[in-house]
């Protein structure tokens, strides 16, 4: 399997601010991986930096074999984005930004394609409604629509369900399974654990613009013991020191960087262990 994004000693400060502190990163083709982490932990810059829309202060970025900086054009074009905060045009009507968008990426397949998916957000027959009518879920519901539009080959989804009712969760949930069932990889950020056990096959922890974790969720939980992906969060995520660590923790350095097999090595390691313990 290829790599479809990987990322070398990424660093880029706000002036004082350090955001994302020389972190290393892979993502194969069509997997769905997850950013998670604490207010601030410098989730977005990190997407940012990898889409190019942001300038990083050094380290070494490449998607889908491209660099996003040199080769922004030709990315742009295979990429979908939703970013965390999306300001649209005063009075644009849904219709219109769906349209503008489609008309941006040649692989759109036309208004066919928007209007079917409008219609599976639940947005079907509201397009000529001005984005500011819209409630707070379903301004959200677009920008994935938005995001969704020139049939990428990577989909960048910054806090993609936030504001959205649990239906419309479910919805977007199965959709994105599709996605990846048919080669689309996905990029995403969520606060949401349960969103984040469900649907992403591999995870980075980000804790003050460093990956303290990174693995299959189901592989770090095994290897640390604890029972949820929120207690994950609490001992590798949670910005404040002295977080509870549950039974079973494995101490491991904050800047490991786990992969899948080091850590299903170690769960037989483990298991091992325990099966001699019991004798
Ligand atoms: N444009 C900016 N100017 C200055 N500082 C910024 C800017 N954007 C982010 N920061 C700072 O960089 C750090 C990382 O922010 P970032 O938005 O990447 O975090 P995040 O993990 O996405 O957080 P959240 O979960 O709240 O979205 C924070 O300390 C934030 O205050
Ligand atoms: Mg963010």
């Amino acid at each position: 399997m290829e790599n479809a994004v990987e990322v070398r000693g990424l660093k880029k400060a706000y002036k004082d601010v350090t955001a994302v502190d020389g972190i290393d990163l892979t993502v194969s083709e069509g997997e769905i991986f997850g950013l998670i982490g604490h207010n601030g932990a410098g989730k977005t810059t990190t997407i940012e930096c990898i889409l190019g829309t942001r300038t990083r202060d050094s380290g070494e970025v490449s998607v889908l074999g491209m660099d996003p900086v040199r080769d922004r054009k030709k990315l742009f074009t295979r990429t979908g984005v939703q970013f965390q905060h999306t300001s649209y045009q005063n009075r644009l009507r849904i219709g219109e930004a769906c349209e503008v968008t489609a008309s941006l990426y040649p692989g759109s397949c036309g208004s066919g394609k928007w209007k079917e998916l409008l219609e599976q957000f639940g947005l079907s027959g509201r397009t000529r409604k001005e984005i500011n009518e819209l409630s707070g879920g379903e301004k959200q519901k677009l920008s994935v629509v938005l995001a969704l539009i020139p049939g990428p080959d990577i989909l960048f989804l910054d806090e993609l369900t936030t504001g959205l009712d649990p239906a419309a969760r479910r919805g977007i949930w199965g959709y994105l399974k599709e996605l990846r069932e048919s080669g689309v990889t996905i990029i995403l950020t969520s606060h949401y654990m349960d969103e984040v056990e469900y649907l992403c096959d591999r995870i980075a922890i980000m804790k003050k613009g460093l990956i303290t974790a990174q693995g299959a969720p189901h592989q770090l939980m095994e290897i640390n013991g604890t029972k949820n992906l929120e207690d994950l969060f609490m001992l590798y995520g949670e910005e404040k020191k002295g977080a509870v660590k549950p039974q079973g923790y494995v101490n491991a350095s904050p800047l490991l960087s786990l992969s899948a097999e080091f850590l299903s090595w170690l769960a037989c390691l483990r298991a091992a262990g325990e099966k001699e313990n019991s004798i």
